[in-house]
């Protein structure tokens, strides 16, 4: 699915909250501009206008009523928008874009998570995004050690608060769906020091930058 005719790539960041996400594609971003290579980050849900204000929607904590199929629809809408408005424009550039999460969070959090059929989530994978990541990073750590890192944090929004057992689900999705796609995948022990983290990633970005430099010359 991924876009055949750009130089650059879609690289996703998956994981649980507080897996160090955030701060490993500082790292990465810091790595691939040290290269000379335009990048573009986003970020979900939101990254638009429109998926921000779906954002908002999706993670504030009054909306404890949400629906489990709304919550996949508006993820995806959000994921629609991202798409079309800013991803798919920077790969027709050449541009390397770096997602801090992408669908694989929907097959985690809504699949996984709250049971939904992980087909239904194939098929919105398909029509609303289009497009697979080129590369996908899964920083895996035990739940309680993330959720101990997201806590220093602001107040938690809705999915911030689900609970634990819920948060081991959305572990085992992405583990399973990493282990489904390994040519895709790269699973990173994130229990790690976040410059250990960073320097498992930056390496085996930049392998992939090259191999991917090579293939285009
Ligand atoms: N490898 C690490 N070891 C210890 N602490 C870390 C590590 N990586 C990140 N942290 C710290 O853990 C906290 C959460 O990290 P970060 O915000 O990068 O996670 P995240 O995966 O982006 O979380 P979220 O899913 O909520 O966006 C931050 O305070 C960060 O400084
Ligand atoms: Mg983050």
């Amino acid at each position: 699915m991924s876009s055949p005719t750009s130089r650059g790539a879609l690289i996703s960041f998956e994981g649980g909250e507080g897996a160090g996400k955030s701060t490993v594609i500082a790292a990465a971003v810091a790595a691939l501009q040290a290269q000379g290579l335009a990048l573009c980050q986003v970020r979900e849900p939101g990254g638009t206008i429109i998926g921000e204000a779906i954002r908002e929607v999706l993670l504030k904590p009054e909306h404890r009523g949400l629906h489990a199929e709304t919550e996949l629809l508006l993820m995806m809408a959000s994921r629609a928008q991202l798409v079309r408005e800013r991803i798919l424009p920077a790969l027709a550039k050449g541009e390397w874009v770096i997602a801090d999460r992408f669908t694989d969070a929907s097959f985690a959090y809504q699949g996984g998570g709250r049971g939904i059929e992980s087909g239904r989530i194939a098929e919105l994978e398909r029509w609303a995004a289009g497009l697979q990541p080129d590369l996908s990073f899964l920083l895996d750590l035990p739940v309680a050690d993330g959720l101990k890192r997201a806590s220093g944090r602001s107040a938690p929004d809705r999915i911030e608060s689900e609970s634990a057992v819920f948060f081991e689900r959305v572990r085992s999705a992405y583990r399973q769906r990493a282990a489904q796609q390994p040519a895709r995948w790269c699973v990173i022990d994130a229990s790690q020091s976040a410059e250990a983290v960073a320097m498992e990633v930056t390496a085996a970005l930049l392998r992939f930058v090259s191999a991917r430099c090579e293939r285009a010359t």
